[in-house]
């Protein structure tokens, strides 16, 4: 869990002081008072990168250089602290006062799950979102995973390389490409065994019954082979200049028990991506003990009050430590919270 978080200069906060509680964390104001600032700080802290600017120079507040931001917290009995420097051009990050070497070993101190606004892509957009969601599953819960990920990226790399500078001798590259696809495409698989039971019981808690269930696509017709697609598709993949087929084009197919996918609610859609973020909260603490920290930026976008005491009342149940925004506190049954925030926006900052 994270018991502390300072910032200075960070956003619209010339400094700020925070301490966290188990639980429930409510942050709530009106717009622009910095609530998303807030969270946006956490994520930095635990993956190294913004959740909605690319540019570092966003982060750091109008009058400043730099941006810090520093957290103390707890994971499996053990206490950590992360330190970022965000100037305009670098974002340095210290792991208990060591500079961080890759950004993968902020995981297993500071595994995050974020629900915003726009998590309902995860099942009405492109399949990108969703292979980062397997790739978070996997990243924070088989170390091995992480190697076999990398290489078979570079020989992804080599292979469009080959086939963009029009090479056909491609008969060495597709045997190594075949080889970590099949690793990468295993645990895939099994992940995905593991996280579709814990989907169906989170979908009963958080909308009542189970509405749709997952599938998944490897990237490539299995009952064909890798090797085979491969090669019939080897003038296509030239002329395009990409590999067409393999595990860099998986996705997770939803079906639904009665409806199509176009006739649920925003509402619905959210709460279907919440069952599956959940589900893999709950997969990575039964797997390796770790707890995550569930970041949610208003929460009450699209969301009656059902849904959101339903949303609220799980999150808490799992005991997972969570920071919520909100512009009315009020919006939340404050039984179920553990500590309130309110922030203002300072027209002097
Ligand atoms: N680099 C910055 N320097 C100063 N103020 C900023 C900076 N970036 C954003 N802001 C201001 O911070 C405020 C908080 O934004 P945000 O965190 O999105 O608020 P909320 O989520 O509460 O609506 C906004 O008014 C915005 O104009
Ligand atoms: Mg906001």
């Amino acid at each position: 869990m994270i018991h502390n978080l300072a910032l200075q200069h960070f956003r619209c906060f010339p400094d700020l002081d925070l301490s966290l509680t188990p639980g429930i964390n409510l942050i709530h104001g009106s717009n622009g008072s910095g609530k998303t600032s807030i969270l946006e700080a956490i994520y930095l802290a635990g993956r190294a990168r913004s959740f909605r600017t690319n540019y570092l120079s966003d982060l750091i507040h109008r009058n400043d250089n730099n941006a810090i931001i520093f957290i103390k917290g707890e994971q499996s009995d053990q206490h950590f602290h992360i330190g970022c420097q965000v100037t305009p051009s670098s974002l340095a990050v210290k792991l208990n006062n060591d500079k961080l070497k890759s950004r993968v070993s902020l995981l297993d101190f500071l595994p995050l799950q974020i629900i915003t606004p726009v998590s309902h892509q995860l099942v009405d957009s492109g399949p990108s979102n969703r292979r980062k969601f397997i790739d978070w599953g996997l990243f924070h819960v088989e170390h091995s995973y992480r190697n076999i990920w990398s290489q078979f990226r570079r020989v992804l790399k080599q292979r469009n390389h080959v086939l963009k500078n029009k090479g056909t001798d491609l008969s060495s590259w597709n045997q190594q490409f075949t080889e970590c696809a099949d690793r990468l495409s295993y645990y895939h698989e099994l992940y995905f065994e593991e996280l579709s039971s814990y989907f169906v019981e989170l979908q009963k808690q958080l909308l009542g019954n189970q509405i749709a269930s997952i599938e998944f696509y490897a990237g490539w017709n299995k009952i064909k082979g890798l090797h085979d697609e491969l090669k019939r598709s080897l003038h296509s993949d030239l002329a395009r200049g990409f590999t067409q087929h393999g595990p860099h084009k998986a996705d997770i197919k939803f079906s639904f028990v009665e409806s199509k996918r176009n006739v649920l609610s925003r509402g619905q859609q959210k709460m279907l991506v919440f069952s599956l973020q959940l589900s893999q909260c709950l997969h990575l603490m039964n797997k390796t003990g770790l707890t995550p920290i569930v970041l949610i930026d208003d929460i009450s976008s699209e969301l009656d009050t059902n849904f959101l005491n339903r949303l609220v009342t799980t999150v808490k149940d799992l005991k997972l430590q969570s920071i919520i925004s909100a512009i009315d506190e009020k919006s939340i049954n404050s039984k179920l919270i553990s500590n309130v925030f309110h922030v203002e926006h300072d027209q002097d900052n």
